[in-house]
This record gives structure tokens, C-alpha cells and sequence, in this order.
């Protein structure tokens, strides 16, 4: 296998400079969404690092999908009783991460999450192909089960049984209002630009910080 000391690219496609970022984070991470979407170049674009901390001040990361922003925050779908979920519960300082290696580009937010509403949890998890609503509904997410049978036997149960799909209420969204919005773009020498979106009572402000 090769040493993996002697992995290295140099990054050098693109850049960020003041004079073109606008005024909000949120307007740049559309900018860069779009560009993402546009070239097709990655899979799942909107899949991100969500780190929680336990009640123990144990940090754990896992990936979960994006599926929707705007000014008002970041939205992702999960079980409430999930390991994260009772993360969250406890503490609702969570921080996201999306790297996008083809665009050799990188963006962390800190936020603090919230339950959205059950309207809209419903909105979305009815839209689901019923298949995924009955896994959402079969699975104690992070909880631990016999063996792979287990579970398997559960959903073709469910499914036998025909009994009336209902949105957990245990199931749903979150939201997370973003404090700190931070964009990285890869740069030749290792000189890669950084630039931090952060909150100034409530308009943003940005500086530039060293790679
Ligand atoms: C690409 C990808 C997308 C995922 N999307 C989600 C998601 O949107 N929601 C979710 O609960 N888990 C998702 N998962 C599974 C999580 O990574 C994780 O295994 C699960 O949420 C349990 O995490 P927890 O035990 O830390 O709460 C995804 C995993 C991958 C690899």
C-alpha cells in the first residue's frame, strides 16, 4: 500500500476573495451549492459531518443529509432518540462539515439545533418512498439489535401486517441556526484561504483567517 504520508494534491482550481463574497454566508453556500449541483462532479453533494457532545463532554461525529437551508438555518431528518438525538437534547451546540474534494473546497458551521415543527417533519416524511418510511418507523436508531434478521423480519412484518404508516413522533427534523459559518478554499503552498462568516449582535460580519 502506498505510504499514506505520500498522499498529497496540490490544491489550486480556485479561490475566495473579500471582494466578491457577499453579505451573507448563507448567499456564498448557495453560490457554492449551485456550482456543486451544476457540475454534477460530486455524489451527494449534501451529505455532512454532524458532531454532537454527549452529557459526558464525549464528542462523536457521524454523516447525515442535508435537505434544505435558508437564512434561517440547516435542516436535517433523523430519530429524536437516536444517539445524537439525545445529544442534542442535552446539548444543542452541534457543528456541521461538508468537504467537497473536486471543487477542493471545505465549509464548517457551528449552530445551535432545534426540533422543527411536526408539521413540517410530516411534510417530509410523507414525501419519503414508503419503504423508508417503514424503516424510519421499524428502527430504535443506535439502539442494539440481535443480528440482521432482527430487523429485516420487523420491516417485512410491518409491512405484512398493513398497518397505517404514521410519522413517529419520535422521527423528525432538526434545524440548526448557524453562529460561526466558515468557508475554506484550497490554495497552491498550503496557503488556503479562510474565511469566517461570524454574528455581530444580528448582522454578520467576516474576517480572514491564517491557512
Ligand atoms: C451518506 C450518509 C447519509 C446519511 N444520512 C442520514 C440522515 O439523513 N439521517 C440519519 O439519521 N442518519 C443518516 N445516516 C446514518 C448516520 O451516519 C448514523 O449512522 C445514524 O444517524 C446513527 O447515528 P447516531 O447513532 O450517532 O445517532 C447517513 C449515513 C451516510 C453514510
Amino acid at each position: 500500500m502506498k505510504d499514506l504520508s505520500d498522499f498529497r494534491i496540490s490544491y489550486d482550481k480556485l479561490s475566495l476573495i473579500e471582494q466578491h463574497l457577499p453579505k451573507e454566508p448563507i448567499k456564498l453556500f448557495q453560490i457554492w451549492f449551485e456550482e456543486l449541483c451544476k457540475s454534477n462532479s460530486v455524489l451527494e453533494p449534501n451529505a455532512m459531518t454532524l458532531s454532537t457532545v454527549s452529557n459526558e463532554n464525549k464528542p462523536r461525529n457521524r454523516v447525515v443529509l442535508l435537505k434544505k437551508f435558508s437564512e434561517k438555518g440547516f435542516v436535517f431528518y433523523t430519530n429524536y432518540k437516536s444517539k445524537k438525538g439525545i445529544d442534542i437534547n442535552n446539548n444543542p451546540n452541534v457543528s456541521i462539515s461538508f468537504f467537497w474534494p473536486s471543487f477542493e473546497r471545505q465549509v464548517i458551521i457551528e449552530g445551535i439545533c432545534s426540533k422543527i415543527t411536526n408539521k413540517e417533519s410530516d411534510k417530509y416524511f410523507y414525501s419519503r418512498p414508503i419503504d423508508s418510511q417503514i424503516g424510519a418507523i421499524i428502527s430504535n436508531q443506535s439502539s442494539e439489535i440481535p443480528n440482521r434478521d432482527y430487523i429485516e423480519n420487523k420491516f417485512d412484518s410491518f409491512k405484512s401486517d398493513k398497518t397505517e404508516i404514521l410519522r413517529p413522533l419520535n422521527w423528525g427534523g432538526y434545524i440548526i441556526n448557524p453562529i460561526n459559518v466558515e468557508f475554506w478554499q484550497g490554495r497552491k503552498n498550503r496557503l488556503h484561504d479562510r474565511i469566517l462568516y461570524y454574528k455581530n449582535d444580528n448582522s454578520w460580519l467576516f474576517k480572514r483567517l491564517s491557512p
